[in-house]
């Protein structure tokens, strides 16, 4: 039995304006998505993400007289590179250790010389030696542009003087002026001192996508992952109301 014909044609242009309305909202997904990756490779292309704010290259409180540059690992001198991965071995191997994931040589060398890692590096005002470094990324996470803080590193006789601190800002000052949405990090739960550091004098967040709150891995789950938002990140995604 043959429909009506204005049946046919009504069901017919409800079909189209339905896949109408799918092929719009993946074209707007996709221009959303190319923004984001915009951000980040406008953030990459960066010469000194730090040049705008001179203010932010010395440290010189609590005693202390230090120099701050930031740089992409391909203008990282060797002799820097390698200090940075013997501090994260000191500082790191043992907490490594205590969990799942044992430490690996290799695998941190190849992260910390990863063409996308950018630096900051501490150095004494006086001698230059190198005290304290973050790797971190501008980068894609979930959909969202961040800067990913893969480490921050100290030497033992420079911390608890605010210098940490004084990093993390950077972190946040340099995410915000490159249009990032958060900072994010990684931590894990049995480095107390980073942990209390992280939550309680930086004010970071635990993120929705750490185990503890997406539930993926049980509560037996060795790290944490922490984020903190900038006023990009504060508009919108901001449910309920
Ligand atoms: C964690 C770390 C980056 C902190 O940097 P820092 O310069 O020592 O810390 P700050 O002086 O800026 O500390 C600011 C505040 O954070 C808190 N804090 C810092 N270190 C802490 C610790 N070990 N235990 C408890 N609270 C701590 C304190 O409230 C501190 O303020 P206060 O000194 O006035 O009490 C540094 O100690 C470090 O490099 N540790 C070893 C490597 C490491 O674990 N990195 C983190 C890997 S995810």
């Amino acid at each position: 039995d043959a429909l009506p014909i204005w049946v046919a044609a009504a069901m017919m242009g409800r079909k189209s304006s339905r896949a109408k309305e799918k092929k719009q909202k993946r074209m707007e997904e996709r221009a959303a998505m190319d923004a984001v990756c915009a951000k980040v490779e406008a953030a990459n292309k960066l010469d000194d993400p730090l040049a705008a704010f001179p203010v932010f290259k010395k440290y010189d409180r609590n005693g202390m007289n230090v120099l701050i540059e930031c740089k992409r690992v391909a203008d990282l001198d060797v002799c820097t590179l390698a200090w940075a991965m013997e501090l994260t071995r000191s500082n790191m191997q043992s907490m490594y250790e205590q969990s799942e994931w044992g430490w690996k040589d290799r695998e941190k060398k190849e992260e910390l010389s990863d063409e996308r890692a950018w630096y900051l590096v501490a150095r004494d005002g006086a001698g230059r030696s190198p005290l304290a470094f973050s790797h971190f990324r501008f980068d894609v996470e979930c959909g969202e542009e961040v800067l990913y803080c893969y480490e921050v590193q100290l030497e033992s006789q420079v911390r608890r003087k605010g210098l940490g601190k004084f990093l993390m800002q950077i972190l946040q000052l340099l995410a915000n002026s490159t249009q990032m949405k958060k900072v994010m990090l990684t931590v894990f739960k049995h480095n107390l001192g980073a942990y209390q550091f992280f939550r309680e004098a930086m004010q970071f967040d635990v993120d929705d996508t750490s185990p503890s709150v997406s539930g993926c891995c049980g509560d037996d789950c060795c790290y944490e992952i922490l984020s903190r938002k900038t006023k990009h990140g504060e508009t919108q995604h901001s449910h309920g109301g």
